[in-house]
């Protein structure tokens, strides 16, 4: 798989996306991240990419010119992009059903800007689809645009070293994931539950579905209502 990624600030995503599983994601050929500087495209002698908002207002927009000819440049190289992102708190809400369907795509362009926004013929030129990360204002679209990559790129084949990791998690299933323990059995008086140490798989497994289920009640109720409505939570409940 191949993310595109036009930022004004490529040199942000070498540490983050150069490290760890991310890095040997892409030494083993998993996917890869090609950055392209907005900046590079255009003819403006200050090398300017924003501007003042038609009808007055705060903050600078990120004009088209700059935008178009670096999508353009990126586009006509190998296959037609499955996606556009435009990074943008005005967004659809990003979640893991989405990371689940890039991640089927041979090619994601994701588009991050800076300062107020970007002019709306962005988005419509494009046919970009506006996500936002979550609702917060963050100062510009890197940081989103590399929890995209990191999320989707970890579902790919051969990023994680067991397979089943990616698996059995929070929001695969729906619910958020079960507690996890690991040696010593007895850490300052805290003990790790006799369940887990039983080696009966059969009680094991109901014993974190009974946590995700509590856990996810308390902390997420939004993600408990879904998940009551659906099949699996019904059959659970019936035995
Ligand atoms: N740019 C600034 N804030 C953002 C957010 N929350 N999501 C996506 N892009 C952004």
């Amino acid at each position: 798989m191949r993310f595109d990624i036009l930022t004004l600030f490529p040199e942000m995503f070498a540490s983050p996306m150069g490290s760890s599983i991310l890095k040997r994601g892409q030494q083993t050929g998993a996917f890869e991240i090609a950055l392209s500087n907005i900046r590079d495209f255009t003819d403006n002698p200050h090398r300017k990419v924003d501007d003042k908002p038609y009808g007055g207002g705060p903050g600078m927009v990120m004009m088209c010119e700059p935008v178009f000819r670096c999508f353009e440049h990126v586009a006509q190289a190998g296959p037609k992009p499955g996606r556009v992102l435009l990074m943008t708190p005005q967004g659809r809400q990003y979640d893991q059903k989405m990371a689940e369907q890039l991640s089927r795509e041979e090619r994601v362009v994701i588009i991050a800007g800076r300062y107020e926004g970007f002019d709306e013929r962005i988005r419509e030129g494009l046919g970009a689809e506006q996500v936002s990360i979550g609702d917060y204002v963050l100062t510009g679209g890197e940081l989103p645009a590399m929890v995209i990559v990191d999320s989707v790129a970890r579902l790919l084949e051969g990023v994680l070293g067991d397979e089943d990791s990616a698996k059995d998690e929070s929001f695969s299933n729906g619910l958020l994931e079960y507690p996890h323990y690991t040696r010593p059995e007895n850490y300052r008086n805290m003990t790790v539950p006799e369940v887990l140490l039983s080696g009966h798989h059969k009680n094991i497994e109901k014993w974190r579905l009974e946590k995700s289920l509590e856990r996810t009640k308390a902390v997420r109720p939004d993600l408990f209502e879904k998940y009551k409505d659906n099949s699996k939570y019904q059959e659970n409940n019936r035995e």
